[in-house]
């Protein structure tokens, strides 16, 4: 089974049990058609790949593409409260945040899903020099991210070339399907890592 419906939504995800082994542990927050997310996990045969995503059917056309990759998993849950709520501690080395929604109109930016709370619960689900990688066209919202992180001593922010799963260059990541579309259309891509460098107090 692919799509992972929780015994519980009010305690934290037993991930030993629902991708039958331990191994380092990378989350695509809002994974989309998980594109990106079943390439990467059918590179990595040795991790273990979570998609979180909130809209059904593109839960389900990930779910189509994990159901031929045995390490990743795909869950309809809000990504905010699934990293807040569901992820155990320390549990993930990668968070992806690939083009989140953008909300560009000022009345809408507190639908923004980075926030300093948003960044606290990321830091606590991080394990030791875990990291967000994150990517955006949307430049404004590149620059409240940038302002956010700077603000946060919790985390280091780093080169995002060499801020890359483990063994995996930048430069042969996959593609999302929405960083596709950009490109092709020249929109400019806007990129941000943070590593975690200190325990939550
Ligand atoms: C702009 S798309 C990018 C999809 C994919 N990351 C990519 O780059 O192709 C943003 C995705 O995040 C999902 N999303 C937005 N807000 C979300 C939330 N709060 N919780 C879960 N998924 C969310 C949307 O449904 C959508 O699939």
């Amino acid at each position: 089974m692919v799509e992972l419906i929780p015994d519980s939504y009010v305690t934290r995800l037993d991930l030993p049990k629902i991708f039958g082994r331990a191994a380092p542990l990378n989350v695509d927050l809002g994974c989309g058609d998980g594109s990106f997310l079943s390439a990467v996990a059918e590179r990595m045969p040795g991790e273990n790949f979570l998609g979180i995503e909130r809209l059904l059917g593109r839960v389900r056309s990930a779910c189509r593409k994990a159901a031929r990759i045995d390490n990743m998993r795909v869950i309809r849950v809000e990504t905010a409260y699934a990293v807040r709520y569901l992820l155990p501690e320390q549990s993930v080395q990668v968070f992806h945040l690939l083009f989140p929604d953008p909300w560009p109109k000022r009345r809408h930016q507190r639908r923004r899903v980075m926030t300093s709370e948003f960044l606290r619960s990321v830091h606590r689900a991080l394990a030791p020099q875990g990291v967000l990688r994150i990517a955006t066209d949307q430049l404004d919202y590149f620059e409240q991210m940038q302002r956010l992180a700077r603000a946060d001593p919790q985390f280091a922010i780093v080169d995002p070339l060499l801020a890359t799963p483990v063994g995996v260059d930048d430069v042969d990541l996959p593609l999302t399907k929405f960083e596709r579309k950009f490109q092709q259309h020249a929109v400019p891509i806007h990129r941000l890592a943070l590593r975690k460098v200190s325990p939550v107090m």
